[in-house]
């Protein structure tokens, strides 16, 4: 079960924190809760600000097909897919793949990449049979569960995949109070964020074993 980096490859993301923070007031997060139109394509203080394609997940996916030695007609479930962009690139990145998605939002899959028309399943749990999937992926997305949630998705992405070492999920984290304070000042929809030990620990008491990395906010 290795820390490993797979979003390496990913443009760094602009954030104005201090903006975001003096933004911030519990009707604009409740909003972002929803995943809709304004979580993906409104104004930055509500979620991404415009959330369109432009390749940046092509060499995150040709990462992802190496490190679990992805082949034509092997399936890949993305777990929190929003529009597809990985799905889509993760078939760039090796024609044949089979790749899928999984997402809590109707707006987000209503306004996905035609390449994955027809690919992306509307959900919170993965309804699909044990053992189904040759990888399974979930960036940024388990921690916007609360703690059992987790645990939940986690016991999920184990139960869908071959080989439970190939697995990859990234989540919020912090390891000084000073990283907790701008995570805090910035996140809008996290529920559980934990220092890396504690998100190992609770990986651990999921069951799952396969890779994992962090989205840290730093100054
Ligand atoms: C921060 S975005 C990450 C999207 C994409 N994985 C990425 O890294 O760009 C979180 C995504 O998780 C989805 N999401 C939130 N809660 C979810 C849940 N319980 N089940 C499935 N998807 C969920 C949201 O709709 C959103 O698309």
């Amino acid at each position: 079960m290795p820390e490993f980096d797979l979003l390496r490859a990913l443009p760094k993301t602009k954030r104005n924190i201090a903006t975001r923070r003096d933004g911030k007031d519990p009707s604009v997060v409740a909003t972002a809760k929803q995943f809709g139109e304004m979580y993906f394509d409104g104004p930055r203080e509500y979620g991404y600000g415009g959330y369109r394609y432009d390749g940046r997940w092509v060499p995150v996916a040709r990462d992802i097909v190496s490190r679990f030695d992805l082949k034509p007609g092997m399936r890949v479930l993305d777990v929190g897919c929003a529009k597809g962009f990985l799905v889509k690139d993760l078939m760039i990145a090796c024609p044949g793949l089979e790749a899928f998605g999984l997402d809590i939002s109707p707006y987000a899959l209503t306004h996905c990449e035609p390449a994955t028309v027809g690919r992306l399943h509307l959900g919170t749990m993965e309804p699909f049979p044990d053992a189904s999937f040759d990888a399974v992926l979930c960036i940024n997305t388990v921690h916007n569960l609360d703690r059992q949630g987790c645990m939940r998705a986690l016991q999920e992405m184990v139960r869908v995949v071959r080989d439970p070492a190939k697995c990859f999920v990234q989540v919020d984290a912090y390891r000084s109070e000073e990283e907790k304070a701008l995570f805090e000042s910035w996140c809008l929809t996290a529920e559980t964020y934990l220092q890396p030990a504690e998100w190992v620990a609770l990986f651990q008491q999921a069951g799952y074993s396969g890779d994992y990395y962090w989205t840290i906010l730093q100054s």
